[in-house]
């Protein structure tokens, strides 16, 4: 059965020194008529966002929901279009909406590193306009997928943890950076590590709530042995951590986390750490599921609309080609639906919908097994754990079709409770 649990996904937000759960605090306004800010951008971007509409859609309907979709352009097809990656019109509409769901942006291999850095840019510009501080990336290998990871069976069997990460300070917004030269001529690029204590202190919170609602422990990641920036992360995250006795706390050096994460990825339940250090673990989590494709996230700020995004990028070796994974666009629907809206049930039915597809065999080239007993043929078994042997490999739209299929059948728990 699939639930908040299942895919470990938690939430919580400080304001005004109170610290409160999103989804829960929002459903009590919950109004059913939503706007929803479509970002599709580029490569697959636009094929896994029209799958995950539909989903949305359909799953919402069942459940009550209106919503009325206010698609933008970002990234590449923006400055192609436009001139610029983040648009004005596309900043405010995303602003006036009540949650937005973000495909990728990125160039392919025949773009400028001039044009990379410019559709990059666009992201960081929409995360730091949305002010979208906290970044919640939950891991969870699937009992259906745990042959499709290329670790051990045995190392990654029930690993269900979340990555916290700082999303808008630190070395990818710290001043001073650029271009220049050294004393001795030589040309160097420079950027800045830097963080204040109040942007620690609020996500240090959101990872103990979070940590406190899912196993009771926290990991801590930093490099404090060298980094002036990290032994502030310590200290103000011990200082939180007088908050919240309850909570296991440990700190981990950022080197040694990435060889804890692929030696035992089961030893973790709540990872928080900063920007850079998070983006690279976090991809590298990913692959304890078997693929980026699986993987959705949550970006939220303190008040204002939170950005729901896979967290895989254009992927433009595949772009155009209905090779794409869309399940992770999907599940950051359902996360949009469950911390973005308050709407607890459409999420779960949605969740529910991706775990029966899984279950009835459907994959993604990404995620399908090699060596697959019955290639192409799809066979509907009632043997437990027999599932694995019987996958067909399908493209984007084709799964797309049967999560809609599982979205219609599939009732949640929650829908049935009194
Ligand atoms: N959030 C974002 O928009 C974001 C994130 C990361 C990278 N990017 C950009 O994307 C472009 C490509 O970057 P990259 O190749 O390093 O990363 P990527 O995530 O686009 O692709 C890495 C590999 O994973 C595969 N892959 C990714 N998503 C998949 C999916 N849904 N289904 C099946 N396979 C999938 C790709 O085919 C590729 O082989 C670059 O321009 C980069 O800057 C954007």
């Amino acid at each position: 059965m699939a639930s908040c649990r299942a895919f470990g996904f938690q939430n919580v937000y400080q304001q005004n020194n109170v610290t409160s759960i999103r989804c829960s605090s929002l459903a009590a306004v919950s109004k059913k008529n939503y706007n929803i800010a479509l970002l599709p951008g580029d490569g697959i971007g636009p094929e896994v966002i029209s799958v995950a509409k539909n989903v949305l859609n359909l799953a919402g309907s069942i459940e009550g929901i209106e919503f009325k979709f206010n698609e933008k352009l970002v990234g590449g097809a923006a400055l192609d279009a436009v001139g610029v990656p983040l648009p004005e019109d596309t900043l405010t509409a995303v602003k006036q909406s009540d949650a937005i769901l973000f495909g990728a942006i990125g160039g392919d291999a025949t773009d400028t590193n001039q044009r990379h850095a410019d559709i990059g840019i666009a992201l960081l510009q929409l995360r730091e306009g949305l002010k979208v501080f906290a970044n919640l990336r939950p891991v969870s290998v699937l009992p259906q997928l745990v042959d499709a990871s290329t670790l051990k069976k045995e190392v990654i069997e029930g690993v269900d943890l979340m990555v916290i990460r700082e999303l808008t300070g630190g070395i990818y917004f710290g001043k001073p950076k650029g271009f220049g030269t050294n004393e001795n001529g030589e040309e160097i690029g420079f950027n800045t590590e830097v963080y204040a204590a109040y942007e620690i202190d609020r996500i240090a919170r959101i990872a103990f709530e979070t940590a406190r609602k899912r196993r009771g422990k926290l990991c801590s990641v930093d490099k404090a042995n060298v980094l002036e920036a990290s032994m502030l992360w310590r200290k103000r995250v011990m200082a939180i951590a007088e908050e919240y006795p309850d909570v296991e706390l440990s700190h981990m050096y950022v080197d040694n986390a990435a060889m804890q994460l692929v030696r035992n990825p089961k030893q973790f339940d709540t990872i928080v750490t900063n920007n850079i250090f998070g983006d690279i673990l976090s991809d590298q989590a990913s692959m304890l599921t078997g693929s980026l494709g699986m993987l959705p996230s949550a970006s939220l700020s303190e008040s204002g609309p939170g950005l729901f995004e896979p967290i895989h990028g254009s992927a433009p070796d595949i772009a155009g080609q209905d090779k794409a994974n869309p399940l992770a666009t999907i599940l950051s629907a359902a996360m949009l639906l469950k911390y973005g809206l308050g709407e607890v049930k459409a999420a779960e039915r949605i969740e529910l919908a991706v775990l029966d597809t899984l279950n009835r065999g459907f994959r993604t080239g990404d995620i399908w097994s090699a060596g697959n007993l019955l290639l192409n043929k799809l066979e509907i078994t009632h043997e437990p754990n027999q599932y694995i042997h019987m996958q067909k490999l399908v493209g984007c739209k084709e799964i797309g079709e049967e999560v809609l299929k599982s979205v219609d059948t599939k009732t949640p728990a929650s829908s049935s409770a009194p």
